[in-house]
């Protein structure tokens, strides 16, 4: 083990407090300890971070009902209060935050083994993402506060609130994704329930206040604990509007089944992938394998985007596979913070010796590791393992990895590619790398289609966060975006009346006196 620099050693703390009805109330009861896989003792050993509340229904439910006061049936102060008020509640939120870039990005290496760079890179689009949601709000608000007529009715029409937000974030984008869910929740003037997933948890510490001093009570509530047993009991009451999850479907379904009106129930879901990457015989090599090494595994391959299989084209797949094989053994491995690390240690104590398992099941269905050092095993980590021929028998064809290994498959013809993306579970995105118009269009016509998003020779991803991110089938529900998610929390509701003098005059008047939040013109600079 290479020697941790002080600047990024941690202390071990109790998150003592949760939040709830815009107080961080003390836990006296049980506490979840956290760990990171990275050691810092010569001898391998997990280290110690600190510990969270262990909470259970009881305070599940408190945080429920601080979060349905503070909604009031649509009357509370933040579902009725100006956009301008609300924004900036958003503006002071996120320059505290600021403030805490440093100890959040400490946390997220060692909570989830995400590198330096790539945790700052995380912090900072976050920011941005707030940023850029305030001015996509203004925007939208702006463009809604005008009257419109058609066939003698006037109406002002804007986009309003949904109610009670329970939302639950993913580990591999602690911060980004859940925030991607939580701020456009806020400004839309939704109420939110928050519980961070089973690692990245501890980050959000440091920013616990910030919530508490920028919003007003009960408009952030913050719960720790197992999802399983906080999240059921307050689905069952049936009060939540909006169920707003990154993870896997299993789960979403299971808790979208514990609401008794399902039919109320507004669904934002980012789930799991299966992205292939196809490179074409007339591919630049050199580009596709680059892109290729990326889009498998960067963060080990823990993104949902991240390319979990490659189909080759039969007349190319010695070479792409020779030159492939040997960049993987070419990447580093090593602690967050060392300079140019690809590969770190994996969040979650099994993820090797599932990874492990899919290895040995395609071996023993036919499959070579392809490169020198794949599978090779650590205490917190599985080298990257290039595997070919994959075929449709095989676990790792159709099981999503989320993890550090690279099947590979070979073709002859695009239709196959067509073929098993169809019949295939999910329908993200698809990297596709070749040039020829004569080949890629017809194929490019039919794949975007079957996923959405088709990146034309590079990797896929979710960014930049303007534009829409979406998927098919079990991969997505709803469209995230700077934009989309507004609109995906929000309805659109509005006032309208009959063009006469009587009607005029009392619009008139509730213009003039500036009374109502809904019912004005005003321009938000
Ligand atoms: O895990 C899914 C993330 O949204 C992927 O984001 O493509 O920017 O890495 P990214």
């Amino acid at each position: 083990m290479n020697k941790i620099p002080e600047e990024h050693y941690v202390k071990p703390f109790q998150q003592q407090t949760y939040l709830i009805n815009g107080k961080l109330r003390t836990w006296n009861g049980d506490f979840t300890n956290i760990y990171s896989t990275i050691s810092s003792t010569e001898q391998y050993a997990p280290t110690l971070l600190g510990s969270v509340p262990n909470l259970g229904k009881e305070q599940a439910l408190e945080a429920l009902q601080s979060a349905c006061d503070a909604y009031n049936k649509g009357k509370g102060l933040w579902p009725t209060m100006k956009v301008k008020d609300r924004i900036a509640a958003l503006l002071k939120f996120v320059k505290l935050m600021e403030k805490k870039r440093d100890e959040v990005v400490k946390l997220m290496m060692w909570e989830i083994g995400k590198s330096l760079a790539d945790s700052r890179k995380e912090f900072d689009r976050t920011t941005e993402y707030i940023y850029d949601t305030i001015e996509a709000y203004k925007k939208l608000d702006n463009e809604s506060s005008k009257f419109q007529q058609r066939d003698g009715v006037y109406a002002l029409i804007r986009r309003g609130p949904l109610g009670v937000v329970l939302c639950l974030g993913p580990y591999n984008y602690p911060l980004n994704e859940t925030f991607a869910l939580i701020i456009p929740a806020l400004v839309m003037g939704n109420t939110v329930i928050f519980k961070p997933a089973k690692h990245g948890v501890l980050l959000f510490s440091p920013i616990l206040e910030a919530f508490q001093e920028a919003f007003p009570q009960g408009v952030i509530n913050i719960l720790y604990g197992r999802g399983r047993t906080v999240a059921p009991p307050i689905m069952q009451t049936g009060r939540i509007d909006v169920l707003a999850l990154i993870g896997n479907s299993k789960t979403a379904i299971a808790l979208q089944d514990e609401h008794p009106n399902k039919n109320r129930l507004r669904l934002v879901f980012g789930l799991e992938a299966k992205n292939p990457g196809v490179v074409l015989p007339d591919a630049n090599l050199d580009f596709a394998v680059s892109e290729c090494i990326k889009g498998a595994l960067s963060f080990n391959g823990q993104r949902c985007t991240a390319l979990k299989i490659l189909y080759v084209h039969q007349d190319i797949k010695d070479e792409f596979i020779k030159r492939f094989a040997e960049k993987v053994d070419e990447l580093k491995f090593g602690n967050p913070w060392e300079d140019n690390v690809m590969l770190t240690p994996l969040p979650e104590v099994e993820k090797p010796a599932y990874i492990q398992e899919l290895i040995d099941d395609a071996l023993a269905k036919g499959a070579t590791i392809q490169n020198k050092k794949g599978g090779q095993r650590t205490e917190n980590f599985i080298f990257p393992a290039v595997l070919y021929p994959v075929t449709k028998e095989m676990r790792v064809y159709s099981e999503e990895q989320f993890g550090p290994l690279v099947p590979i498959k070979s073709f002859t013809h695009s239709s196959e590619i067509i073929n098993e993306i169809a019949d295939s579970k999910y329908g993200q995105q698809i990297s596709l790398f070749g040039e020829d118009p004569n080949t890629l269009a017809p194929l490019i016509d039919t794949l975007v289609n079957l996923v959405c998003r088709v990146n034309l020779n590079s990797l896929c991803q979710r960014g930049p966060d303007v534009f829409p991110f979406t998927g098919r089938k079990d991969s997505a529900v709803g469209t995230l975006s700077v934009h989309d998610a507004l609109r995906s929390f929000s309805i659109r509701t509005f006032v309208s009346f009959q063009n006469n003098d009587y009607n005029r005059q009392i619009v008139d008047n509730l213009l003039n006196t500036n009374t109502s939040n809904f019912i004005n013109t005003d321009y938000i600079l």
